[in-house]
């Protein structure tokens, strides 16, 4: 089925009322593009479970810091639409930057204290983009579920609460990260990797395997398990942003592992940043 491509807001606003007319779920899946078998699962998981399927195209300029990868981030619309129209999504909600933020544009949300730690460390202002964004999106789309990919463990959190603090209906579907054989969990930015660096790509999600085994076999120090996860990237010649041990609803660091902490870790292999994470 060949999705319908939505490029305006007063389209996609005018789509959403007559569904709420109609009534049924509609399931949503936000995406910046590019997309690959972690973004597919998630366009299944809505398929599964709704009536209708909306997916969005758009790469937010407002969650890129200054020296990020905006200009370069991959971009494939007609590759994009050819595998959503393997699936039952309805809709394509494909705006530009000037629909979404027209000239005059001024209003930001912050989620406090979430926002500033892990990722938001090196990124300062990505979860203030991303939840302005998401925040608009789901008003647009009216969407019943969002689906989204723990991928991004503290994307979701912080919409989480987002939606609990401003009183949004949307409710979020966690998906589990959909990784390629070997572990390297799937991202979009994976091809910015040489196949050097693919190779070596892989040290992030061993790491955290290794974590989590020194947990199994009784290592509850997180200070102690962060070590043994930064040394096994600088051996791979990885360079370590961070490894967290944090509680998996409010991303402080626990005193203690235990079952249930969420080891979070950020490396950048060459100039590529990668993030991935698991749960104890
Ligand atoms: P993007 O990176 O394109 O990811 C869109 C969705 O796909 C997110 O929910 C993300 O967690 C999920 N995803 C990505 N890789 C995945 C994987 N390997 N397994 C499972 N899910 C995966 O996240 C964003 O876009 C943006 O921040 C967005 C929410 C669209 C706001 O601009």
């Amino acid at each position: 089925m060949r999705p319908h491509i939505v490029h305006t807001v007063a389209e996609m606003i005018g789509i959403a009322s007559q569904h709420r007319r109609e009534r049924g779920v509609t399931g949503f899946v936000p995406t910046m593009g590019y997309l690959h078998e972690g973004h597919l699962s998630l366009v299944r998981a809505a398929e599964e479970r709704c009536d209708r399927v909306v997916v969005s195209i758009f790469v937010n300029p407002s969650q890129f810091g200054p020296n990020e990868d905006l200009a370069a981030y991959p971009r494939d619309f007609d590759r994009d639409l050819e595998l959503l129209s393997q699936y039952g999504v309805n809709y394509v909600f494909f705006p530009t930057p000037e629909q979404m933020y027209p000239e005059g544009y001024k209003t930001w949300i912050e989620v406090d204290e979430l926002s500033a730690v892990l990722c938001g460390k090196t990124r300062p202002t990505h979860f203030r983009g991303v939840a302005t964004v998401v925040a608009k999106l789901m008003n647009i789309v009216e969407a019943d579920l969002m689906f989204m990919g723990e991928k991004d463990y503290q994307q979701i959190v912080v919409l989480e609460r987002l939606i609990a603090d401003l009183n949004f209906h949307t409710r979020i579907v966690r998906c589990p990260i959909v990784r390629e054989q070997d572990g390297l969990a799937m991202s979009s930015r994976n091809r910015y990797l040489s196949d050097d660096e693919r190779d070596r790509a892989l040290c992030l999600q061993q790491a955290l395997q290794m974590g989590r085994t020194a947990f199994e076999n009784g290592m509850t120090n997180p200070a102690r398990v962060r070590n043994i996860m930064a040394e096994h990237v600088h051996n791979c010649g990885g360079e370590v942003d961070y490894f967290e041990c944090v509680d998996p609803d409010t991303l402080q660091g626990v005193p203690e592992l235990q079952s249930g902490t969420r080891m979070l870790g950020a490396v950048y292999i060459g100039k590529t940043r990668l993030i991935d994470n698991i749960a104890l």
